[in-house]
């Protein structure tokens, strides 16, 4: 019985997890980011994104710059998806 509720529940996180990566990846294709981006650019530097937080920091940069109104949870969620896809840094703010 418990079993089976944890086997259910881990399925239903999962899933809520891959509908938070689809919408962000809707508002990061809607934001024309990589009018700009190419894949290359999302990868760890030294120096600059090195961490989550700096990852968080240059997408507020980049979407205040650009007038794109996201609000600031429809950012975060852009950040994990980019950093879920490329960065694979320990999601910490
Ligand atoms: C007008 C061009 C332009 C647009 C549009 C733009 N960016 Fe940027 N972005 C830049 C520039 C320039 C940098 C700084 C590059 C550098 O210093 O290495 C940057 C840096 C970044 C970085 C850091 C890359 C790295 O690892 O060094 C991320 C992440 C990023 N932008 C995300 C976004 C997102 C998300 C959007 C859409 C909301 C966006 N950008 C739209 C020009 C743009």
């Amino acid at each position: 019985m418990f079993k089976k509720i944890l086997i259910i529940s881990c399925l239903l996180s999962s899933i809520s997890l891959f509908a938070q990566y689809e919408a962000a990846e809707e508002l990061f294709d809607d934001a024309s980011c990589m009018s700009c981006h190419t894949e290359e650019d999302f990868s760890p530097k030294v120096g600059k994104v090195d961490s989550f937080k700096k990852l968080t920091k240059v997408i507020d940069a980049c979407r205040f710059a650009n007038d794109v109104s996201w609000f600031d949870d429809e950012s975060l969620d852009v950040a994990r998806y980019l950093n879920h896809l490329y960065y694979k840094f320990e999601e910490k703010e």
